[in-house]
């Protein structure tokens, strides 16, 4: 799946660029608080106006702290997935445990120096695991390859029936990285400047997809 990151739109258009998204699979949109991440993007009343003009599903990435008391919100907004990190969360099954009451697909994030296995407890809980292939904070930063060996780890244990999860990458995905991504056993992929920064955003979509599906 390709999700396109509404960060690297123009925010005075978003109606306008969710339009040019709508062969993606999910719509990612990252809200950042300025306190979990050093930037601050939009809250849920800009992700309940676009869910209302969206025709792909919303992928709501929460960078933010006390996800705890926001991530509900989200889900009972209409958002497909709910991702909160790690990292902020104190009781990450009751997260889980929220969101799916709330209708939503629920996500863990973690960041690319955050260890896969402090989560193996709590991620039977979870629809998917975001691994940060950048730091969170901002679009357009480099690839990091040193962090797919979680990502490898985390498809191991999906097809080896231990977890059930989609495996989502996110940051410095374009058409030279996605390929070592899909091949390490990523199914999510986030791509922001890679989609809003080509000039025909719906080739760009349908050329990742056909890399990662090599
Ligand atoms: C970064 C965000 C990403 C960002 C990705 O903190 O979580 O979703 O928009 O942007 P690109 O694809 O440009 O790295
Ligand atoms: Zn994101």
């Amino acid at each position: 799946m390709i999700a396109p990151s509404l960060l690297s739109a123009d925010f005075a258009r978003l109606a306008d660029e969710v339009q040019r998204v709508t062969d993606a699979d999910w719509l990612h949109v990252d809200v950042m608080d300025a306190h979990f991440v050093p930037n601050l993007t939009l809250g849920l009343p800009v992700v309940q106006a676009i869910q209302a003009v969206s025709p792909v599903p919303l992928d709501c990435h929460l960078m933010i702290d006390a996800p705890e008391r926001w991530a509900p919100g989200y889900a009972e907004a209409g958002a497909r997935n709910v991702t909160v990190h790690a990292e902020a969360c104190t009781d990450p099954r009751a997260v889980a445990r929220d969101l799916k009451a709330a209708g939503a697909l629920a996500g863990l994030a973690i960041k690319p120096g955050t260890p896969l296995e402090a989560y193996l407890d709590v991620l039977p809980e979870f629809d998917t695991l975001l691994v940060m292939t950048v730091e969170p904070g901002f679009g357009g930063q480099s690839f990091m390859p040193e962090v797919l060996p979680k990502v490898r780890e985390a498809r191991r244990l999906v097809e080896s029936g231990h977890l059930q999860l989609f495996v989502e990458v996110d940051g410095g995905i374009n058409a030279d990285t996605i390929e070592q991504a899909a091949e390490a056993g990523a199914d999510v992929f986030v791509a922001g400047s890679a989609v809003y920064g080509a000039d025909d955003p719906a080739r760009a979509i349908a050329a990742l997809r056909a890399l990662a599906a090599r």
